[in-house]
Parts: structure tokens; C-alpha cells; sequence
């Protein structure tokens, strides 16, 4: 049979930790895949960074893009991959750099998801532009801050629209504290909205293609312990629920890879955070939950390259908005959204492909996981963030979670 190679791009940036893990259970898959009469071969490499012509070749059937949110060549590069050579891309550049988490919040509440209010500011300073004072004078309306914080109530979360990192969250509890913050807020675009508190469950969903891991999260916890390591602290209707909006917006925007933050009170959850184009992968935050994402990752990018899956051309939301506007609640529609979410990650086919093609990744990964690479891979990683004296310890710690990962899987499948 004749044998082709697909070809997959690691587009990265400070990314140390989950490539070396990816590129070694891959080759130690030894993949031989019949497909369509040949042999597919998968190699991966990192992509690097040059000049490029705009019609010279690409050779990656697919890129996993880690850079595309702040290096600007490597997003051009992949647009033009995408248009001009059918590559294959998680995630959509054009949809994570025009779809803040501002467009997110608006989106989830057309489709009738309890998004907490939300309401937009006009920034308290500007950057000098030639037409800014005219504008501002002919149509800017003096408010009353006071005013708008007593209609979203206190606590309250002031936030950037297009935010990410925790970078310039505040929680305000008074008018005292809200106009401090908004003083203090710059040139920034800001957000107010209205508190979940107290929650009953911070839970944080990272979807990969149509798989999905619901994680116990612990905003306050340091950072290595924020995501916890019990699993089924949820009951079955909650997680489909998590599981349903995180694929839902997932698919709506054209992300295979993101992370949705949802908080429970009471009986409802609320939605806070998902418009995360680059998910945390680090195995210093994702410890236990690491190879699940390593795994998840590896069988999507190689569905992906072996199915020749292209990139949708546009953003079509009718469907969902068609499902929006009929009358009922939100919670009844969703089963709806999640299957067009599903049928847009081709589920089915995917779970051929993995239970066909991928059968033995379980015993690779649960073999690589106990290996020098892998504890190398962690201790990496460990150095670029931890000071000297504590490399030894968190890589003891997070390579121990590992292995507490290992045997549970082990138990799991009666090995
Ligand atoms: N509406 C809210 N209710 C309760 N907590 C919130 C709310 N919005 C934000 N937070 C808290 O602030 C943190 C950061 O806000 P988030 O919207 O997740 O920003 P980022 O995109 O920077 O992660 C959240 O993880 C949560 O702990
Ligand atoms: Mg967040």
C-alpha cells in the first residue's frame, strides 16, 4: 500500500512541558493507519518563525496554534495556511481574534444561558487620536458610575472586555470601590458584572474537539492546587449540563480548543468565562488532569489529520439562533445546541476513528507517564517557573499526581 505522511505543526511559544509529552506518545504510537486505500504515517514538528511568502507551500495538514492570540506573523501565517492551503487549524484565527469574551457573553445570552448582567463602560482614558475630541464632545453623555453600580448590584466584578489571565480583574463591594477601579482603569475597555456569590461549585470545562473534561476548580487556591483532583463530585444531569455548554460554544465559535469557567448556585449554573483561546496546558497547573489533555489533544489533531477535516468557511449561526428563538427555557434547548455542537466535531466518526485506529494509546500513554521523558518533561517545566529551591519538590509533587492519574486509570479499566 502506499504510504503517505500527514503532517502536524506544533505552533508554540513558552509551551515547554505538554509538546514533549505529545511528540513522544506519538512516536511511540508507531502509527501505520489504513485509510482510503494507503498508509497513513504522522510526523509532528515545531513550527518556526520566518519570512514567508504568501503563496509558498505549507507543508502541515494540521496546526495545533498556541500563539495565534498575541504573535501577529504566526497568525497571518496560519490565515493564509488555512485559505490558501486547507490547513487545518485549532484554533479559527479569525474567530479568536474578532470574537472577544465580550461577543462570548452576548452570544451564550441570545442563546438564553444565565450570563450574570454584564454591563460595558466607555474607558476612563484614551489613547490621542485625531477625531477623539469631536467625538467625545459631540456624543459622549456624561453618566453617573454611582448609577449603573447600583443597577448591577453589589459584589460586583469589574473586568476587560476581552479578557483572560486575570489580568485586571476587581471585585468591587461598594460605589467607594467602583469608582477607584474605574480611576484606575486606564485606557482599558471595561466590564461590569454582577457577582455569582457565594457559589456552590466553581467548575472549569475544557473541551478538545468533542471530548471534554470537567474539572473541580478552586479560584483561591494557590495556583498549583486550583484544579482539584476529585472526579465525580458532580451528579450526571449537572456534568451533561457543563459538558453541553462548553461543547455549545465550542462549536459555535469555531474553537476546538477552550475552556468554559461556570459557576453553580443553587439550581443554576451560570457561565463566567469562555473565550479562552489559549487553554492552560501546564502540567504545573494541570498536574493530575495533564495526560487527560495530552491524550484528548493527540486524538483530535490525528482524527483531524487522518480525516483531512477542514476548517468550516464561516461561522454560521442560524441553527442555533433558529433553536434560540422558539419558545421555552434555555435548559431545554441545550440538548439541541450540544448535538449540532457534536455533529460539527463529528463525533461519531471521531469514536470510529480512536476505538478503530487509536485502541492502544491508553497502555502507550500509561506506560510513557511513568518514564524518565515524562518526569523530564515535568521537571522542565518546573524550572521555568519555580525557584531553585522548590524545583525538587513540585516536581516530586506534580510527577506524583501523575502517577496518581496512572493507577486510577489502571483501576478504571480493571488493569
Ligand atoms: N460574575 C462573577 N461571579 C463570581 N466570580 C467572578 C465573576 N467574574 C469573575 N469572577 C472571579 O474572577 C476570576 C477572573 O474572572 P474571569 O472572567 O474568569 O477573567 P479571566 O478571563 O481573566 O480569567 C474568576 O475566575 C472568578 O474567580
Ligand atoms: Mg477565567
Amino acid at each position: 500500500m502506499v504510504k503517505r505522511t500527514r503532517q502536524i505543526g506544533l505552533c508554540l511559544g513558552a509551551d515547554i512541558c505538554w509538546p514533549i509529552c505529545f511528540e513522544e506518545i506519538l512516536k511511540r504510537l508507531e502509527l501505520n493507519i489504513p485509510w482510503n486505500g494507503e498508509t497513513l504515517e504522522f510526523h509532528v514538528e515545531r513550527v518556526t518563525i520566518e519570512p514567508f511568502n504568501l503563496r509558498q507551500p505549507v507543508r502541515y495538514d494540521v496546526v495545533i496554534d498556541r500563539l495565534t492570540h498575541w504573535y501577529y506573523t504566526a497568525r497571518e501565517w496560519i490565515k493564509k495556511a488555512v485559505v490558501m492551503n486547507d490547513t487545518y487549524v485549532f484554533n479559527n484565527p479569525w474567530s479568536i481574534q474578532s470574537n472577544e469574551k465580550h461577543t462570548s457573553y452576548c452570544a451564550m445570552m441570545r442563546l438564553g444561558m444565565p450570563i450574570p448582567d454584564t454591563w460595558m463602560l466607555p474607558p476612563k482614558a484614551y489613547d490621542s487620536y485625531a477625531d477623539l475630541e469631536a467625538t467625545l464632545k459631540r456624543y459622549a453623555r456624561v453618566f453617573d458610575l454611582g448609577e449603573i453600580g447600583a443597577k448591577v448590584g453589589y459584589p460586583h466584578f469589574m473586568k476587560p472586555y476581552d479578557g483572560g489571565g486575570w489580568r485586571g480583574v476587581t471585585r468591587i463591594n461598594n460605589e467607594a470601590e467602583l469608582r477607584t477601579a474605574y480611576e484606575a482603569s486606564g485606557t482599558s475597555v471595561m466590564h461590569l458584572q454582577a457577582a455569582v456569590l457565594p457559589f456552590d461549585r466553581f467548575v472549569r470545562c475544557i473541551g478538545l474537539g468533542p471530548q471534554t473534561r470537567v474539572v473541580n476548580y478552586d479560584p483561591d487556591a494557590p495556583l498549583h492546587d486550583r484544579y482539584r483532583m476529585d472526579i465525580d463530585f458532580l451528579d450526571p444531569k449537572d456534568r451533561q449540563v457543563i459538558e453541553d455548554i462548553t461543547l455549545t460554544i465550542n462549536a459555535f465559535f469555531g474553537w476546538d480548543f477552550n475552556s468554559c469557567e461556570a459557576l453553580l448556585k443553587g439550581h443554576e449554573w451560570y457561565p463566567i468565562d469562555f473565550a479562552n483561546a489559549c487553554p492552560d496546558s501546564q502540567v504545573t497547573s494541570l498536574h493530575y488532569h495533564f495526560p487527560w489533555l495530552i491524550k484528548a489533544n493527540l486524538r483530535w489533531a490525528l482524527f483531524c489529520a487522518a480525516s483531512g477535516r477542514r476548517v468550516r468557511r464561516n461561522l454560521d449561526w442560524s441553527p442555533y439562533f433558529e433553536i434560540a428563538d422558539q419558545p421555552g427555557d434555555w435548559r431545554e434547548k441545550l440538548p439541541r445546541y450540544a448535538a449540532l455542537a457534536r455533529e460539527h466535531f463529528e463525533l461519531e466518526a471521531f469514536e470510529d476513528f480512536c476505538t478503530t485506529h487509536l485502541g492502544h494509546l491508553d497502555a502507550v500513554a500509561d506506560e510513557f507517564f511513568a518514564s524518565p521523558v515524562a518526569h523530564d518533561a515535568v521537571r522542565q517545566k518546573v524550572e521555568a517557573l519555580y525557584p531553585a529551591r522548590e524545583i525538587d519538590s513540585f516536581t516530586h509533587l506534580f510527577f506524583q499526581r501523575i502517577q496518581h492519574w496512572r493507577q486510577q486509570e489502571s483501576q478504571a479499566t480493571g488493569g
